[in-house]
């Protein structure tokens, strides 16, 4: 990933195909389209392509998860359990439909700990939100069990993990609905992109009408259209569905190179006493867009990030991060919004932002992911294990 780095003459033809008709909306305009949909096109691809009944396109992974959130009627009053280390968008999209985030703990899977789940269900919670992070899965096993228990939702969040999936089945497919993103940093890229899906048709058409302002999509023309409920925008446009039909259509590729490649920077890696890996629950499914490992200590993991960016490679030490772990998340931590939260949601998100989760520290201070690129070569691959093995083994 991401798959920008493979982009080639498909994408210019989807996108040219647009452009010859001038009809740039996704919605409507029938005559003048000529019989051009991409979105409809890639909307279906992605069903077939993730074994799922409905997809609802939107214009970024944030804009599908609050999608699917406010599909599911998740709202006012609801408690949502996120994790610790996940991207921004996880509270952003809760705080858009008013729920209260509720942080818990990763473990060594770097996705949600189920112990650390049920520790937080309180008699308010409506839902669990793994994020499955870097290309694989959390445990789902243990968290779908748990929410059948507790008798709450579950909302996958697949943004990072486009091809990835769980005992076969594609990750975002096995809860009550998952969201993608496809923006650009993304293994199949529309250049800003996401959709929602579900097996569930009623939670798919409430994501149809949320993300068009509410439209019903069932009137002769969109004039005729009747709104049953508020909505928003979040149009995905035909020029970026377009790109990402063509990149759909890679995803196999994508695969099969990141996991050979990936193959060998962990072979590499697996040499050097000390180092131990992220634990996959289900290995066979893991997209391998990263490559996530551990260093016994903060200080050695910290001391290996720079020598691997030292050594030209790209070295995530999430624990600094202040768009993926809580420990930087200053703005949630001060309830720094723009337009004003009730005053007990602004509570809420400040007092579980501020907590303490050493649990999750010990994890995240001796992690480090590293991406697997689409477009080296065998020769290159080769030489950046070589490098990313020496790196570590320097510090150690
Ligand atoms: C885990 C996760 N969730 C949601 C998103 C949001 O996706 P987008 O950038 O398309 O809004 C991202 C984007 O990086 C992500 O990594």
């Amino acid at each position: 990933m991401p798959g920008w780095e493979l982009f080639g003459e498909d994408e210019r033809r989807e996108v040219n195909e647009v452009l010859e008709t001038g009809i740039l909306m996704r919605y409507g305009f029938d005559g003048p389209r000529r019989g051009r949909w991409k979105a409809k096109e890639l909307e279906a691809a992605l069903c077939r392509a993730l074994g799922t009944r409905h997809a609802q396109l939107t214009s970024s992974g944030t804009s599908a998860l609050t999608t699917a959130l406010a599909a599911l009627g998740i709202g006012a009053g609801d408690e949502v359990i996120m994790p610790t280390f996940t991207f921004v968008a996880s509270f952003e999209s809760l705080l858009a439909v008013g729920a209260t985030p509720v942080l818990a703990d990763v473990d060594d899977t770097l996705t949600l700990s189920p112990a650390a789940v049920r520790a937080a269900v309180t008699p308010r919670t409506r839902a669990v939100m793994p994020v499955h992070m870097c290309g694989a899965m959390a445990d789902l096993s243990a968290l779908k069990a748990l929410c059948d228990e507790k008798k709450l939702l579950l909302v996958e969040d697949a943004c990072q993990a486009t091809g990835a999936t769980y005992r076969g089945k594609a990750l975002g497919t096995i809860g009550h609905a998952g969201a993608y993103s496809f923006d650009f940093v993304k293994t199949v890229t529309c250049g800003e992109g996401g959709a929602v899906v579900t097996d569930d048709e009623a939670v798919w058409r409430r994501c149809d009408g949320y993300s068009d302002h509410g439209h019903d999509h069932l009137g002769a023309d969109r004039g005729a259209d009747l709104h049953p409920f508020l909505g928003t925008n979040f149009r995905i446009s035909e020029l970026h569905a377009a790109v990402g039909l063509a990149q759909l259509r890679k995803l196999p590729t994508f695969l099969a190179i990141q996991r050979r490649a990936k193959k060998v920077l962990k072979e590499a890696l697996a040499q050097v006493p000390g180092v131990t890996f992220r634990r996959l629950p289900d290995p066979e499914g893991d997209n391998a867009s990263f490559l996530s490992f551990f260093l016994p200590e903060e200080r050695l993991a910290r001391a290996a990030a720079k020598a691997m960016q030292g050594a030209g490679m790209a070295a995530m030490y999430w624990y600094d991060n202040n768009w993926h772990y809580v420990r930087r998340w200053d703005h949630l931590k001060q309830g720094a919004v723009l337009a004003r939260l009730p005053e007990p949601l602004r509570a809420a998100v400040t007092a579980t932002a501020t907590r303490a989760f050493p649990a999750s520290d010990a994890v995240m201070c001796r992690a480090i992911s590293t991406p697997i690129g689409l477009a080296w070569s065998e020769a290159e691959t080769r030489e950046r294990a070589a490098k990313l093995a020496a790196a570590v083994r320097s510090v150690l």
